[in-house]
């Protein structure tokens, strides 16, 4: 039996959280908000809550999970030792967005890090986050509360929708700020390297090590990453269920876009079937009007943030609409572009590349 608590103002969450944080304690399983996406945690140390959260998203067993905190001391706790670098970005950058790699101390139960000898560490900013572990007392391990392969969930009622009946709590608190997973780095390595683009820039971590970060082919989406560099990112991610073609241009500016939107026209022009789809932007919008596809919007290009916060939802409300196949355009690879490029590449099953 799943109980759902729906959170609104803050200052009535005493019961909700106290009795969530006993839930994780005693070995239950807890979906909450952060400020990127819903997590479904355990408690750290608690080797079978842990592999029931593996059992309940149907993920495969060598894809590690993140350890949320809420102070330094706790990461004292799952790591066992710290290099200055990590210092560095857990002062300028936590709470908030970003992963940290860390050599793993044995506590850590090999279930949590799928056998690696690392540790992702983050400490969400999203307040209901932050007091729930808190309230625990201890670290909590949790990947993005979705099932497996779907997309990560943004909202309280995408969790609901993954997962009622398989976790004891789920704390809905509406939707989340950002939208996409956090950015994953690897400064253990030198050059450091980035395994997930995520919410916050890379070019923003580069800023504050003040050094530069490697960006391999799977952080682009491109290629698949073996274990155990990046075990992620092996896998497809994120799809829905309708066929998602991903047209990519060299350039995204008005003219390259509306050479896009023509293509993407004559494209669906040469199918027959039902269920149509293009997902677009406020800018190029216009350019399939009397095209019969039905249009979907992520936002204004100018603002990537909203394109980010936009990109689940708009993947899960694909299948809502009935879209058999559902057309997508690139995004330059600057800032945020760099997560909705690897999210977009990862839920794609094609990819066409046009000349313009
Ligand atoms: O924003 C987020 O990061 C969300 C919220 C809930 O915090 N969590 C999340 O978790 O996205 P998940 O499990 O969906 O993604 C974790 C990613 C995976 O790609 C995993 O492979 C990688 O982090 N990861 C975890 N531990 C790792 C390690 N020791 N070495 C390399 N990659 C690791
Ligand atoms: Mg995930």
């Amino acid at each position: 039996m799943t109980i759902v608590f729906r959170l609104k103002g803050f200052e009535q969450e005493g019961f909700e959280i106290q009795y969530a944080a006993g839930v994780l304690r005693r070995g239950g399983l807890v979906a909450f908000p952060t400020e990127t996406v819903y997590g479904l945690g355990a408690l750290v140390w608690d080797e079978r809550a842990v592999a029931r959260i593996f059992q309940v998203k149907g993920r495969p067993s060598d894809n590690p999970l993140i350890v949320h905190v809420s102070s330094v001391e706790m990461v004292e706790k799952v790591a066992s030792r710290i290099p200055e670098d990590a210092y560095k970005l857990m002062e300028k950058a936590w709470p908030g967005p970003l992963t940290i790699l860390l050599p793993r101390s044995e506590r850590v139960p090999r279930t949590v890090t799928a056998g690696l000898d690392t540790v992702a560490v983050r400490m969400p900013s999203h307040p209901v986050a932050l007091s729930l572990i808190r309230e625990t007392g201890e670290p909590v391990a949790a990947p993005s509360a979705n099932l497996s392969g779907r997309p990560s969930p943004t909202a309280g009622y995408h969790v609901i929708r993954d997962l009622m009946g398989r976790v004891e709590v789920i704390l809905d608190a509406g939707a989340t700020l950002r939208g996409v997973e956090s950015t994953v780095v690897n400064i253990l390595a030198d050059p450091p390297v980035l395994l997930r683009p995520g919410a916050m820039p890379v070019e923003d971590v580069e800023r504050i090590l003040g050094r530069r970060i490697l960006i391999p082919g799977f952080a682009k989406g491109l290629e698949h990453a073996e274990k155990p560099l990046a075990p992620g990112m092996k896998y497809r991610h994120y799809a829905p269920s309708a066929k998602l073609i991903l047209v990519e241009a060299p350039l995204y500016t008005l003219e390259c876009l509306k050479e896009l939107a023509g293509y993407i026209r004559r494209q669906a022009s040469l199918n027959s079937d039902g269920g149509l789809c293009v997902v677009a932007t406020d800018e190029t919008l216009q350019y399939y009007s009397g095209s019969g596809l039905k249009t979907l919007s992520l936002g204004s290009r100018r603002d990537l943030f909203e394109i980010a916060r936009n990109l689940f939802p708009t993947l899960r409300e694909i299948d809502e609409e009935d879209c058999g196949i559902a057309y997508v355009e690139g995004f330059p690879e600057q800032g945020l572009g760099l997560t909705i490029m690897n999210r977009l590449r990862k839920a794609a099953s094609e990819k066409h590349y046009l000349n313009c």
